[in-house]
């Protein structure tokens, strides 16, 4: 996500966080800016696009200062231009703040500032905080306790760094949730949202815990909770070389964002959901328009195709609309034929891929309402769609996806949930549903737990010179997004089908030792499931079954045996199967020595035909 750096002590303070923020890149960015001390004002500089345009601004000459704040934004709220940019102000213009995440209730919050006088210059939600805090600020307390709080009327998974013209040895940062670490250096501290930042510094850093305040000085660090009461902290020796700590400690990103699986549910859910265990998408048509769609097509390219297909199972099963799903290249090639009263759904993680990009304008010339399921603000298809839904799954650095497939196919549920609260639907259970969602996040984490398991499997099929995936219903989606990670990474290839449809013709393929990978989640067809395990078993083909933690039958069948929480929800237990099958094509392309995050033929971003 953003990038954060701060400094306060004796060495020039600009050029620190500059340095910080440039060790920060490979996280991808749209703008930056910085806040330093100048005399006895704070003084903000601010710039759309890369820290070259920053470095232009701030010319050749950095402004000597021992205090600075700077950020690099991946915009998520409005889009990325020099007032969104952070850092914002607060009202009296007294204070400077940069921030994380997302803040839920700001909406609210902007409203009740709005109605005291409060004036705004962007679109963010930073800006709310800053105004929040510069209002606690204004009342005489000190910054800390002001920061302190303002953060107790703020909702949502963040974090901030804040400093004050009126207090010129002083950092405040704070995380609720958002990654935020404190480098301890003689006679001067250092803060970053990532540890590559501190490490030409110091070695020694603290890692802020979701509640925690922390004042910085040039003398050190004091911690304490949103209430003021003091936290003990410990500070480690970090012992990672520069690149492995860009990837989190990880070996490639692609196991980072894999990793990062539970905390993007968590992102992707955020201010999305009530109290009540309802679904709010404020960014989508008015509920008339929604009501008036009579067909859905979807429109997409490799993995987020898959998350289409997905969809499509939801939106026929649950809200029984008529959905088809279009490969971009196809369709727009393909002279399609579309009801005035349809809805295309563009879905892509960049945002740039050519083809999509294509068979959207071709959707706008026809006058066909447009949607996009995007991760990358501010991309082309976000800024060409009618609405646009975000998936707020982070940058996604590893040219197979990951991260994105499982925030595409969470944002296409949350919509299709809106949609059969909209249309009043009354066999779709949405309280219950939204309860599932909840825990999702934690029951991504709980599949992590047989990643040794999967290891041991990937170890033992590296040299299978085919591999079946096969799945029925919501699995058979599932199975094309796991044989996609698996031929892409590690070059093997792969057969994926409707396990009905093995006799039809793929059967002939089967050979002793060749692994088939089910995807069994589903109680409703485990029968049938079960019979298509026999008949690949009986040529000598080995079944790896993916199923659910309840299922007591394809255990006694299966020659082995993964399994994955049980959610409650028939869509979502298909969904956790892809923690597994990423993680197979990650350890089999590590056992074979394979390029894992840039795979030979393949760009992260399709922008030519
Ligand atoms: O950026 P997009 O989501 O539009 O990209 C579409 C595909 O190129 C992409 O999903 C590709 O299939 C993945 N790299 C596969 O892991």
């Amino acid at each position: 996500m953003c990038g954060i750096a701060g400094y306060v002590g004796p060495r020039n303070a600009v050029e620190v966080v500059l340095d910080q923020l440039k060790r920060l890149e490979y996280r991808g960015y749209d703008s930056a800016g910085v806040a330093y001390r100048n005399g006895s004002a704070l003084k903000t500089v601010k710039r759309a696009g890369k820290l070259t345009e920053l470095s232009g601004l701030l010319g050749s000459k950095l402004p000597v200062s021992h205090l600075a704040i700077a950020h690099s934004r991946w915009a998520t709220h409005g889009a990325p231009t020099d007032l969104n940019a952070h850092p914002h102000s607060d009202q009296s213009g007294r204070i400077a703040l940069i921030h994380n995440g997302i803040i839920e209730n700001y909406l609210e919050l902007k409203e009740e500032l709005v109605r005291e006088g409060h004036v705004f210059q962007s679109e963010t939600d930073t800006e709310v905080a800053a105004h929040v805090i510069g209002r606690e600020y204004d009342s005489g307390v000190e910054l800390d306790e002001a920061v302190r709080r303002g953060v107790r009327r703020m909702r949502g998974a963040y974090a901030f760094v804040v400093a004050s013209a009126d207090e010129p040895e002083k950092i405040v940062a704070v995380r609720a949730a958002s990654p935020l670490v404190i480098g301890l250096g003689d006679g001067e501290t250092f803060l970053a949202s990532d540890i590559p930042a501190l490490l030409p510094y110091t070695r020694r850093v603290i890692v802020l815990e979701g509640g925690q305040v922390a004042v910085l000085t040039p003398a050190g660090v004091v911690v304490t909770d949103v209430n003021g009461a003091s936290v003990a902290v410990h500070p480690f020796e970090a012992d990672w070389d520069i690149e492995s700590a860009e990837k989190g400690g990880y070996e490639h990103f692609m196991l980072k964002e894999i990793h990062e699986q539970p905390d993007v549910v968590h992102q992707c859910l955020l201010g999305r959901l009530t109290p009540d265990n309802r679904v709010v998408l404020d960014q989508v048509f008015s509920n008339h328009v929604l009501q008036d769609i009579d067909r859905v097509n979807i429109i997409a390219c490799g993995t987020a195709y898959h998350a289409g297909l997905m969809a499509k199972f939801i939106f026929e099963r649950m809200l029984r609309l008529p959905t088809d799903v279009f490969y971009s290249s196809e369709f727009r090639y393909g002279d399609p034929v579309l009801s005035p009263r349809s809805l295309a759904i563009f879905v892509s993680q960049s945002g740039e891929t050519a083809d999509s990009l294509a068979a959207l304008r071709l959707c706008k010339a026809r006058r066909i309402r447009t949607l996009g399921i995007v991760n990358v603000v501010g991309s082309s298809i976000a800024r060409e769609c009618d609405r646009v839904l975000f998936t707020q799954a982070g940058p996604e650095i590893s040219v197979a996806s990951t991260k994105a497939y499982t925030a595409q196919v969470l944002t296409l549920f949350l919509f299709s949930l809106h949609m059969a609260q909209v249309r009043e639907m009354p066999g779709v259970r949405i309280k219950e549903t939204v309860a599932a969602l909840r825990k999702f996040g934690d029951y991504v984490q709980d599949a992590m737990a047989g990643e040794d398991q999967i290891k041991g499997v990937a170890a033992k099929f590296k040299d299978a010179r085919l591999v079946f995936f096969l799945g029925r219903g919501a699995d058979a989606s599932l199975s094309l997004e796991g044989a996609l990670k698996l031929k892409e990474i590690a070059y093997i290839p792969t057969q994926e089908c409707p396990a009905g449809e093995m006799k039809h013709g793929p059967l002939a393929l089967i050979e002793p030792g060749i692994p088939i990978v089910f995807g069994a989640t589903d109680p409703d067809v485990r029968e049938k499931l079960a019979s298509n395990i026999k008949e690949v078993q009986a040529r000598g083909g080995h079944a790896i079954v993916i199923t659910t933690s309840d299922d007591v039958t394809l255990g006694a069948i299966t020659d082995t045996l993964i399994k994955v929480p049980q959610t409650g929800n028939t869509y979502l237990n298909a969904l956790l199967t892809i923690v597994p099958m990423q993680l197979f094509a990650y350890y089999t392309a590590k056992a074979l020595g394979c390029e894992i995050d840039q795979p030979r033929n393949l760009a992260k971003s399709v922008t030519v035909e």
